[in-house]
């Protein structure tokens, strides 16, 4: 069996997961940060070198105020919790996404988890904030022509692999803006297992789903 280098996931349902239980939407995103974390260690674990989620889309500033700031806080208590153990675990934290238009705070707890992450090597776990692709691929342009560095070398993911699979939990069937230069050949799984309860038995069956793929990248 070979396990990709790289897996993006669309962290979705974790509403759903919610309101089928009664509970605030917010507490369907708590849940959702408890299998980010669980899965995060498992792919560690099976010597993935990078773990890609969408957790915050350019477009989810469109949602109540107060669901907005649910999902912020939760993000911000997980910052501090890497800063704390991401060394000791083995395990180095990455926001991409465009971080300017977040809170002072959580831009400085962004560039302290950066700071010990630039430490030392190792998998790593990528989280999508304020992302959008298209977004990513007007700043990398921009960038690129005003500072002459590659197209590439400027989009949030410089400097790693492109995901080999992308896994989205909640039963939608589409990419809803991620990792859209990153996507051009990778596999694409669906389940309708909610984020919430999606587990590593359920990142097992993506794994051996992927496994049965026959990639041509256009060749034959
Ligand atoms: C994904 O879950 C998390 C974010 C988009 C922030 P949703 O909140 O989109 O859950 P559903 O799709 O409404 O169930
Ligand atoms: C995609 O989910 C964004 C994240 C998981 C962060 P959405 O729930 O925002 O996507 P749509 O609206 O169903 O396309
Ligand atoms: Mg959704």
């Amino acid at each position: 069996m070979t396990i990709p280098r790289h897996i993006g996931i669309i962290m979705d349902g974790n509403g759903r997961w919610a309101e089928s239980r009664r509970l605030q939407r917010a507490l369907g995103h708590k849940q959702g940060a408890e299998a980010f974390r669980t899965l995060a260690y498992y792919c560690r674990d099976i010597g993935m070198d990078y773990l890609t989620v969408y957790a915050f889309s350019t477009e989810n500033w469109k949602r109540d105020k107060s669901e907005v700031s649910a999902i912020l806080r939760i993000l911000e208590d997980y910052l501090i919790e890497a800063i704390e153990k991401m060394a000791r675990e083995g395990l180095r934290m990455r926001i991409l996404g465009d971080t300017a238009p977040l809170s002072e705070r959580l831009r400085k707890l962004i560039a302290e988890a950066h700071a010990i992450a630039d430490t030392y090597t190792g998998f790593t776990a990528n989280l999508c904030v304020n992302y959008g692709g298209r977004d990513e691929i007007l700043r990398a342009a921009k960038k690129s022509s005003e500072t002459g560095k590659t197209f590439e070398d400027c989009l949030d993911t410089t400097g790693l692999p492109d995901p080999e699979l992308i896994i989205r939990p909640g039963g939608e069937q589409r990419l809803s803006n991620f990792l859209l230069w990153q996507s051009a050949y990778s596999e694409l799984y669906f389940t309708n297992t909610l984020w919430p309860d999606f587990t590593p038995k359920d990142l097992d069956k993506a794994i051996k789903w992927y496994n049965e793929r026959d990639r041509r990248f256009g060749g034959r």
